[in-house]
C-alpha cells in the first residue's frame, strides 16, 4: 500500500510540475479570471500539453493514466493555484469516466481516446433544473428512434458545457422505472438541436463554465449508449464514487491556500504592538485550520487508495467529500477572520478562496447528500 507519509520520487516530481504549473501560470491569471468569470481556455491547452488534464484515463484512451491518488496529488496543487481552474479539469475526467467504466473498448476509443488526445473538452450532464440532489428523478428522456435514440430534456448547472465538444447525457427511457430507466448516452456537441446557455454569473469558482444545456429531439446513433438501457443509474453513481476523492482534494488545495496565506498574515500583521501571530486566540485557530486540512487531506488520500485498489470505496469518498469540503469553507472563513477587514476587500486573495469554497458544498453531491451515503451504509 502506499505510504500516507512519504511520497515515492515520481510522485515528488509529478507534484512539483503541478506546483510549477499553479505558481507560474494559474495563480498569476487567477484573480483577473475571477474578475472577469472568463474561461481559462489557453491555460487549459497547456495544462494537456504538460498531462496534467484527463488526469486518471488510461493512457491507451489518450489520458494520463495516473491513479486517482495520483491525481489528487495533482488536483490539489491546482485547485491551491485556482479551484476554478482545477474543476474545469475534473469536470472532463468526470464526463469520459461514465465511458471508461461502462463502455466497450470500440466507444472507449471513439469517445474517450479521440476527444482526450485531441485536447478537447467533454462535460457530465446529470444534473437538471429540477433534479439535483434527487439524480434519479431527472426527466429527460431517450426513445428508441429506430436507427436512432432521440434525446429530449434540459440539464442545469453542467461545468465546461459552453467549451464542451461532447456530452455525457443520464436520459430515462421509463419514468415508472425510476433509477432502473436511467441510460447513459454520449451526444455529440455538432448534433442538431443542442443549446447551451450562457456562462452562469457564479459567486466563486467564476472562470469555470456553468451553463444549461436543452437537447430538443437530439438524435444519435444506437452506438452511443453506453452500457445496457437502465444501467446508466449505477455508471453514474460509479463515477461520482470515482470523481470524489479528486473534488476531495479541490477542497483540500483550497484551504491549504487559505491557511498558508492566514500564517503568513499572522506573523506580518502587529496590534498592540506584536504580530497577531503572538496571541493564542489567532494561534488557535491557526492550529484547527492546518488539523482540519491534514485530516481531511488523509481521508482523501484513503478514499483515492481504496479505489485505486479496486475496492468499493462510496462511505471513503463521500466521507472525504463532506469533510474536506467543510473544512474548506470554515477554514477559509476562518483565514478571512484573521485578515480582518482587509480579508473582506478584494486587495487580498481570502476572500476569493471564501467564495470558491462554498461550491465545494454544493456540487458533485451537496454535503447533505455525502451524509447520506454514509449513513445509509453504516446503517445497511
Ligand atoms: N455504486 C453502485 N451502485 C449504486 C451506488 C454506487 N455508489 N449508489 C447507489 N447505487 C445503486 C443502488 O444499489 C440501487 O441499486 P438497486 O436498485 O439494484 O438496488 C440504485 O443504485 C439506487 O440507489 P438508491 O436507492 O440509493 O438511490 P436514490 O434515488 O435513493 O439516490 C443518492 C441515492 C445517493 C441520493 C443519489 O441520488 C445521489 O448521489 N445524488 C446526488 C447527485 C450528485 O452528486 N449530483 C452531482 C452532479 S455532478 C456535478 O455536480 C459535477 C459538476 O458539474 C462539477
Amino acid at each position: 500500500m502506499q505510504s500516507l507519509f512519504g511520497l515515492t520520487p515520481e510522485q515528488q516530481s509529478l507534484q512539483e510540475i503541478a506546483t510549477r504549473f499553479a505558481t507560474d501560470k494559474i495563480r498569476p491569471a487567477a484573480p483577473g479570471l475571477d474578475e472577469r468569470a472568463e474561461f481559462p481556455a489557453a491555460l487549459i491547452k497547456e495544462a494537456h500539453t504538460l498531462g496534467l488534464i484527463n488526469l486518471t484515463l488510461p493512457v491507451e484512451c489518450g489520458g494520463s493514466g495516473l491513479s486517482i491518488f495520483d491525481g489528487c496529488l495533482v488536483i490539489e496543487e491546482i485547485a491551491w493555484g485556482c479551484s476554478g481552474f482545477a474543476t474545469s479539469m475534473v469536470a472532463n475526467d468526470l464526463a469520459l469516466t461514465p465511458i471508461r467504466i461502462g463502455g466497450t473498448s470500440e466507444q472507449r476509443k471513439r469517445f474517450v481516446e479521440s476527444l482526450a488526445t485531441g485536447g478537447l473538452l467533454a462535460s457530465f450532464c446529470l444534473t437538471e433544473p429540477g433534479a439535483g440532489s434527487d439524480a434519479a428523478g431527472l426527466q429527460t428522456t431517450v426513445e428508441d428512434g429506430g436507427d436512432c435514440w432521440i434525446i429530449t430534456g434540459a440539464k442545469q448547472w453542467i461545468t465546461n458545457a459552453g467549451h464542451a465538444a461532447q456530452f455525457t447525457v443520464f436520459a430515462t427511457i421509463d419514468r415508472t422505472k425510476k433509477h432502473k430507466g436511467i441510460c447513459c448516452v454520449v451526444v455529440p456537441r455538432s448534433a442538431p438541436g443542442i443549446t447551451v446557455g450562457h456562462h452562469e454569473n457564479k459567486m466563486g469558482q467564476r472562470c469555470s463554465d456553468t451553463c444549461s444545456v436543452v437537447f430538443d429531439k437530439v438524435r444519435v446513433p444506437k452506438d452511443h449508449m453506453i452500457g445496457a438501457p437502465g444501467e446508466g443509474f449505477k455508471i453514474a453513481m460509479q463515477t461520482l464514487d470515482a470523481s470524489r476523492p479528486m473534488t476531495a482534494a479541490i477542497a483540500v488545495g483550497i484551504a491549504r491556500a487559505a491557511l498558508e496565506h492566514a500564517i503568513g498574515y499572522a506573523k506580518e500583521r502587529k496590534q498592540f504592538g506584536v504580530p497577531i501571530s503572538s496571541f493564542q486566540a489567532i494561534q488557535f485557530m491557526l492550529a484547527d485550520m492546518a488539523t482540519a486540512v491534514e485530516s481531511s487531506r488523509l481521508l482523501t488520500w484513503k478514499s483515492a487508495l481504496m479505489l485505486d485498489e479496486g475496492k468499493v470505496a462510496s462511505i471513503e469518498s463521500s466521507m472525504a467529500k463532506r469533510m474536506s469540503a467543510d473544512t474548506a469553507m470554515s477554514v477559509t472563513t476562518d483565514a478571512v477572520q484573521i485578515f480582518g477587514g482587509y480579508g473582506y476587500t478584494k486587495d487580498y486573495p481570502v476572500e476569493k478562496l471564501m467564495r470558491d469554497a462554498k461550491l465545494l458544498q454544493i456540487y458533485e453531491g451537496t454535503s447533505q447528500i455525502q451524509r447520506i451515503v454514509i449513513a445509509r451504509e453504516l446503517l445497511r
